[in-house]
């Protein structure tokens, strides 16, 4: 089917964070390659004039990205500001006059989502969505209740093809090429499962704290923030079935397939930590329950998965910032060969991108033994990929869904989740800079059987950096 190309974008919440960090980079990123024709409209309370909005989005930009005065002359010019309240009829007839011509909106909610029903509604009423889409952002509510809910009220006036759910997780290249190795690769197919698999672990590890945003993660915690959306989309693509085709469909159905076969979470499975000093960041409470790093054991009821743990953790403050995926193979039969060690694929997600795998050559010399080496095989600098909202804000400018989150899927992932949300039981103090709590290396034991005899819940980068 043809889609219409939407002819503007329209940014709530214009002067908050996200946009400061994420949007305007994106923006002149597309400016730049020739990719943005549509007038930008931002939306926020905040009393500004167009020339402080202006200036908001060039610091934005000369902070995060190499900056061409030209460039951004041209992002600027196609900048606009309306201020006023959300969901109130001036600010919305405000908009629809400032669309002018445009019948297919984009409207961006960057905005938090207590203000969505009003919103949206005023969007309806003013005739701002007729012909429009719409994108909302992670968290898609709080659990599965306001997730259903969230989805009910965006359906009071957009269909659900116009509908785009932002996990930027799904919009990064080297999320993707986890499909794509899998997929496109022969020899991986026939080992991908529970014959060959030992354990599968993801690491997003963050080296600083919670940076401003205590407000927030005091709503939402780790477990909200980046484990249920981000984590799982990277679970998904490891561990789904091959999709019948790459379209939206055949994608978003694996995922939801995938994420209805993994087991609720229980209280057992799961390990909460909080950094010594977030009690103290502003917008914190003194005695704050809410957890900055959460460390999860996921079991996946699939023929493919049967008793393949998945060990998934996410944390502030630890000791590197960098997301990282180890799959570890069951040790071959002669461990004698080279004891101790098995192989891995290792696919570094991000700050570098690289796809490593383990493997045991021999050690040169009289001796019949095996050393643990590492394959490279990818290993890409940042170049001018696109980034992750880049490619997303495009994709859903053409009404394209593929990389976005679907309902079902969203809502199976809460499903997985929901019953550890808001744990009353205490989290537990680390030390910034250290791996989190030592209790989260306990979820895995006795599972190992590969680099470390203790725990695969082990610093990750040590199997990586292992060297002949
Ligand atoms: C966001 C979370 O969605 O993802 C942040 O709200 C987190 O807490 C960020 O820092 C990480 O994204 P990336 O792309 O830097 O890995």
């Amino acid at each position: 089917m043809n889609m219409p190309k939407s002819d503007a974008l329209v940014i709530f919440g214009a002067t908050g964070d996200l946009v400061y960090k994420m949007i305007f980079p994106a923006l002149y990123a597309m400016q730049r390659k020739g990719n943005l024709h549509v007038p930008v409209i931002g939306v926020a309370r905040s009393d500004w004039t167009i020339d402080r909005f202006r200036a908001r989005a060039r610091a934005s930009i000369e902070q995060q990205v190499d900056f061409d005065e030209a460039v951004f002359a041209k992002l600027a010019k196609r900048l606009q500001y309306i201020s006023g309240d959300y969901g109130v009829a001036t600010t919305h007839a405000a908009l629809r006059k400032k669309l002018g011509d445009a019948a297919h909106p984009l409207h961006f909610l960057a905005i938090p989502p207590s203000v969505f029903p009003k919103v949206i509604k005023a969007l309806g009423e003013s005739g701002c969505a007729k012909g429009a889409r719409v994108i909302v952002e992670k968290p898609f509510g709080r659990d599965l209740l306001t997730a259903k809910k969230l989805s009910a009220t965006l359906h009071t006036v957009f269909d659900e093809s116009n509908i785009f759910r932002i996990d930027h997780y799904l919009g990064k290249e080297s999320v993707q090429n986890l499909l794509v190795f899998r997929f496109a690769n022969t020899f991986l197919e026939p080992v991908w499962n529970r014959e060959f698999i030992q354990s599968v672990q993801i690491t997003m590890a963050e080296d600083f704290g919670v940076k401003g945003r205590g407000g927030f993660y005091e709503e939402s915690g780790a477990i909200r923030d980046v484990i249920e959306n981000h984590l799982f989309q990277v679970v998904g693509f490891l561990a789904m079935e091959s999709p019948q085709t790459t379209s939206q469909e055949s994608i978003r159905d694996e995922l939801a397939k995938l994420f209805q076969m993994i087991r609720p979470l229980s209280a057992e499975d799961v390990v909460r930590g909080q950094f010594r000093g977030y009690r103290e960041e502003e917008g914190v409470a003194s005695d704050s329950n809410v957890e900055t790093f959460a460390a999860a054991r996921l079991h996946i009821d699939s023929p493919r998965w049967e008793g393949v743990p998945f060990f998934i953790r996410a944390g502030k403050c630890l000791p590197t910032t960098m997301t990282e995926v180890l799959v570890m193979f069951k040790p071959p039969v002669l461990t004698n060969l080279c004891p101790g060690q098995a192989n891995y694929v290792r696919f570094q997600l991000s700050p570098d991108v690289t796809i490593a795998m383990g493997a045991r050559v021999k050690r040169p010399g009289d001796k019949l033994i095996g050393d643990q080496t590492e394959l490279k095989v990818v290993d890409r600098p940042h170049g001018d990929e696109m980034t992750a909202y880049e490619r997303l804000l495009g994709d859903a400018m053409v009404g394209d869904g593929n990389l976005f989150a679907g309902q079902e899927g969203v809502e199976a992932a809460w499903r997985i989740v929901e019953s550890v949300l808001d744990l009353e039981t205490p989290v537990l103090e680390y030390e910034p800079g250290t791996w989190g709590p030592p209790e989260a290396e306990k979820l895995s034991a006795g599972t190992c059987g590969c680099n470390s005899a203790s725990s695969i819940l082990r610093p990750v980068l040590e199997v990586g950096t292992t060297k002949r």
